[in-house]
C-alpha cells in the first residue's frame, strides 16, 4: 500500500525532548546517530545547527515542504482537541498546559520545514519506510533512536517489529526506543515479544529516564550487542 500523508499525524519533538526521553548525555550527543521515523521533530536541525551528526529516516519526507506544511497545518486543530479531550491522560508539569504544547510542537516543526529543503539536499532526511533495508554498511552508526514511533504502534504487529529492530541493529551499534507504552498509555502488546527475540544475542535494559508525558510512560528500551 502507498504511503499517504492524510494518514500520518505530524507531530515533531525537541532536542530538549530527545535529550530527555533517550538520557542522550553530552558524549551521545558526540556520535553519529540516525533516528528512525524521525517526522517533523526538530532533533536533526537542532543539532544540525550545533555541529553535530544525525540522520533522519521517515516515509514523510518522499513529499514536498509545501505539502508537508500544509499538512502540519491542517491536522494541529484536530491533534490540539483531541488532547484537551484527553488530556487527564498527560502529566503536566515539565509542559504546563495544551497552550503551551502546541507552542513547543509548532516551534519544533517550523524548525523542521525551515531545515527540510536543505536537510534532503545533504542527505539529512532520507525518505525510507522500516522495515525495508537501508543503503547503508553494517554498523555505519553509533546510536540508533525511535521516539514515538517502534513499540508505540503495536498494531504494526510482533514481525514488524523484529524485523525493524534487527535492521536498527544491523546499522547501529546501540539502540534506544522511547516510550513502551502503547497509544492507549498502556504496556504495548509487542514489548514481550521483542525483549524475548532480543535477549539472546543482546543485552536488553529497560531504564527509567527524565520524561514522562504519557502517564506511565517514562521508561525507554536500550539494546546493545553482548
Ligand atoms: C508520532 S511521529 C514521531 C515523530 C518524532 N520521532 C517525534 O518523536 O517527534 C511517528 C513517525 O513515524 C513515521 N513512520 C510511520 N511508519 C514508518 C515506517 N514504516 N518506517 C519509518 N517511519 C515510519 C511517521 O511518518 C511519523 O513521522
Amino acid at each position: 500500500m502507498a504511503f499517504e500523508l492524510k494518514n500520518t499525524v505530524p507531530w515533531g519533538r525537541t532536542l530538549e525532548e530527545y535529550k530527555n526521553i533517550f538520557n542522550l548525555s553530552e558524549t551521545d550527543l558526540e556520535k553519529k546517530i540516525i533516528s528512525f521515523g524521525d517526522g517533523p521533530a526538530s532533533f536533526n536541525s537542532e543539532m544540525t545547527m550545533l555541529g553535530k551528526s544525525v540522520t533522519s529516516i521517515d516515509p514523510i519526507y518522499q513529499f514536498s515542504k509545501h505539502d508537508l506544511e500544509n499538512h502540519i497545518d491542517k491536522t494541529r486543530l484536530i491533534v490540539m482537541k483531541q488532547t484537551r479531550e484527553n488530556k487527564d491522560a498527560f502529566i503536566w508539569t515539565s509542559i504546563a498546559n495544551v497552550d503551551e504544547l502546541e507552542k513547543i510542537r509548532m516551534n519544533a516543526m517550523k524548525s523542521f520545514i525551515e531545515d527540510f529543503e536543505k536537510g534532503v539536499n545533504q542527505k539529512r532526511y532520507i525518505t525510507h519506510e522500516l522495515p525495508d533495508q537501508l543503503d547503508f554498511e553494517e554498523q555505519s552508526f553509533e546510536l540508533g533512536l525511535s521516539s514515538h514511533f517502534l513499540i508505540l504502534y503495536s498494531e504494526l504487529g510482533i514481525d514488524f517489529h523484529i524485523k525493524s529492530i534487527s535492521e536498527m541493529l544491523r546499522l547501529c551499534k546501540e539502540v534506544r526506543i522511547f516510550p513502551l507504552l502503547n497509544l492507549n498509555a498502556k504496556i504495548s502488546e509487542v514489548l514481550e515479544g521483542i525483549i524475548d527475540y532480543f535477549s539472546n544475542e543482546y543485552e536488553v535494559q529497560i531504564e527509567t529516564v527524565g520524561y514522562e508525558f504519557q502517564k506511565g510512560g517514562d521508561k525507554m528500551m536500550r539494546i546493545t550487542k553482548k
